[in-house]
């Protein structure tokens, strides 16, 4: 752990991330809270004795919290005893991203290119709409991940997947000279924006729990019910809505993957493959990272149970991306496969290649 010696007698302190806590008894019955406390050199089992539970003094899972204590030898291990503990504030001015899985790009700079590509449109109806449901999204879309456990489950992995969509839309529409760039666009803008409903997220962008609303409707419904709602304050045509909110409701295929219709033209059936393509690499990659080179991994569930092989030949992306760029970034590790980028400073204008 990044922990720094204070004030002499063993003491340590720092800032980590909770990434389980539970409340226990000792033999004698009093409670103390056992823990697991993570940073980006790695993670420690800690406890916290004589636990006095109180609304002020309650720490849960993915929890930013600031800790002292000291290093206790258990079991061939290291454990830390934890003396004092509380939540980060913001003038503690430490990067989260620094803690927890993240996007390889900040969500400000990611948004912003989204913005920019919202800006180029012609389509001054999208245009319209799409900055509108921006804007009521604008706070929480900056660090929101994507899903709670399969593809970009990590702090602004909603953007990460957006961005990825987009700069595929782009390549396409190049290629393929009649599809509607706008629409295409704006579909992947607003295809899973719901998920900031579908998803109980504590600040740090990691998903807990599905809401309720997004166990019984879900994120295809709902987001084309907002569009709707947005659309109809803005004086969108009914055409207009029809067509985003068709892509909405059909973007995962089939019924068996929660559509409620085949896509039935053609850029809402591009949104639906390069969702699935966005998805299936990203899932692919993590999977891949996390064996050795000549290794296969254990059979993946989301990838109609295969083992994958790491042939050792992929390129790092990112760190090109980012030599390219001229940027200044920090770099951490989470977790074994889990690299962390943190963007110091550089041009706004950004890609991000993952
Ligand atoms: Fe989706
Ligand atoms: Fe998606």
């Amino acid at each position: 752990m990044n922990f720094v010696s204070v004030g002499g007698a063993g003491a340590h302190e720092g800032f980590c991330l909770i990434k389980t806590a539970e409340k226990k008894l000792t033999a004698k019955g009093v409670p103390y809270l056992d823990l697991v406390l993570a940073d980006n050199s790695g993670e420690i089992s800690a406890k916290l004795w004589d636990y006095k539970e109180s609304p002020d003094n309650q720490y849960n899972k993915f929890d930013f919290v600031k800790v002292r204590g000291t290093y206790v030898p258990f079991n061939d291990t290291m454990q830390f005893r934890v003396e004092r503990i509380r939540r980060v504030l913001p003038e503690d001015n430490v990067m989260i991203e620094d803690y927890v899985p993240s996007a390889c790009l900040t969500g400000d700079v990611m948004l912003a290119e989204v913005e920019k590509i919202v800006d180029s449109f012609k389509d001054e109806e999208l245009r319209k709409l799409v900055f509108a449901v921006i804007e009521e999204y604008r706070e929480r879309i900056l660090y929101w991940p994507a899903a709670k456990n399969l593809h970009h489950a990590v702090r602004s992995g909603l953007l990460m997947h957006t961005l990825s969509i987009l700069r595929l839309a782009e390549s396409v529409c190049r290629i393929y000279r009649f599809v509607n760039y706008d629409l295409l666009c704006s579909g992947a803008i607003l295809h899973d924006i719901a998920k900031i409903e579908e998803m109980d997220v504590s600040s740090t962008g990691i998903a807990s729990e599905y809401t309720t609303k997004g166990n019984l409707l879900g994120h295809l419904v709902m987001g084309a019910i907002n569009i709707d709602r947005i659309g109809r304050n803005l004086g969108v045509s009914d055409e207009t809505l029809m067509l985003v909110e068709h892509m909405l409701i059909s973007h995962h295929g089939t019924p068996e993957f929660g559509a409620a219709k085949l896509p039935m033209f053609i850029e809402a059936e591009l949104l639906s493959e390069l969702d699935l393509m966005d998805a299936r690499l990203y899932e692919m990659r993590s999977a891949v990272d996390a064996v050795e080179e000549g290794a296969f991994t254990p059979r993946q569930w989301a990838l109609e149970n295969r083992n994958l092989y790491n042939h050792g030949r992929a390129y790092n992306g990112e760190t090109e991306l980012i030599n390219e760029y001229g940027l200044t970034v920090k770099m951490g590790r989470f977790a074994e496969h889990m690299e962390i980028y943190t963007v110091l400073d550089g041009p706004i204008n950004l890609v991000q290649e993952y």
